[in-house]
């Protein structure tokens, strides 16, 4: 990575005045232990037919396979990761008051044990239950213990309804709360910092677009190319755990 890189994302920071938003998707991860989904070792990449396990409608016609496969594939592996280089750096930069807010894909929580205050989560997230029916909410862990005795989907105790983790499954809508904050963000931030996102998912994809017609300066770190790269002002190919440090550090190093 090359230092006028650092330099032109920190002075964008200082410039935005604390209008910047970060934009997380599961590359900002990886370096936790969590696959992503479109690497060649992401979860999609190793197992196509994932997604469909992974949808509104699987559930509802096999609850007790959908929460084998949850488990399996996010619950035992978020519950043990934790956070890398990369999200203690944007919690270090909210802190400073660079970052008004980090907006993330991500169901693993990893943004708010780094630190990060105000994360809006737009799929979800890994460690609760929601049911459908009467939107009873809960922690999952009783939960799960519960489905590794029985097997069977746990019912929502306030209504009865098959319990599903409170993640957002392909075909359900997204957190319209969640979702209108976000895009109140992108409409009027300065500078969106995408990290760790192909971009290829909607609406979330929709966000950095939104930055970028509303005239924010748009700076994407992924390994791999985006459909948004041309209109990137700056297209970092390194890993976040390696150039968010590296902005942290300048900024609080300087006097800028
Ligand atoms: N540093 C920077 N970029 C990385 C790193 C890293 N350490 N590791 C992986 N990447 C990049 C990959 O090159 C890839 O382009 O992160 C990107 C992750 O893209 P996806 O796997 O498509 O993940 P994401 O964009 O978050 O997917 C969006 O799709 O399946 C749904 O709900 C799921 O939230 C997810 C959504």
């Amino acid at each position: 990575m090359s230092s006028r890189e650092v330099e032109v994302v920190a002075r964008a920071l200082i410039d935005a005045k604390g209008k910047a938003v970060a934009f997380t998707g599961a590359g900002i991860s990886t370096e936790s232990g969590i696959p992503d989904f479109r690497s060649p070792q992401g979860v999609w990449t190793k197992d196509p037919g994932a997604q469909e396990r992974l949808s509104l409608d699987y559930f509802l016609s096999d609850p007790d396979e959908s929460w084998q496969d949850y488990i399996e594939r996010f619950y035992s592996l978020m519950i043990k990761a934790r956070p890398n280089l990369a999200h203690y750096a944007l919690a270090k930069l909210e802190a400073m008051g660079l970052i008004e807010a980090v907006v993330t894909q991500n169901i693993d929580r990893l943004h708010h044990k780094a630190g990060s205050k105000n994360v809006i989560e737009l799929h979800g997230r890994y460690d609760e239950v929601q049911c459908l029916r009467c939107n009873f909410r809960e922690d999952i862990e009783k939960y799960v213990s519960e489905f590794r005795k029985t097997s069977n989907a746990p019912r929502c105790p306030k209504c009865g309804f098959a319990l599903k983790p409170a993640i957002v499954y392909f075909g359900e809508p997204l957190p319209e709360k969640e979702l209108s904050n976000a895009f109140t963000l992108a409409r009027s931030c300065k500078v969106m910092l995408v990290i760790g996102s192909s971009l290829v998912v909607y609406p979330a994809a929709l966000l950095p677009e939104t930055a970028l017609q509303r005239g924010a300066r748009l700076f994407i770190v992924n390994l791999s190319p985006t459909r948004l790269d041309r209109e990137a002002e700056l297209v970092i190919r390194e890993k976040a755990s390696e150039f968010l440090p590296k902005v942290a550090e300048y900024l609080s190093s300087s006097q800028i």
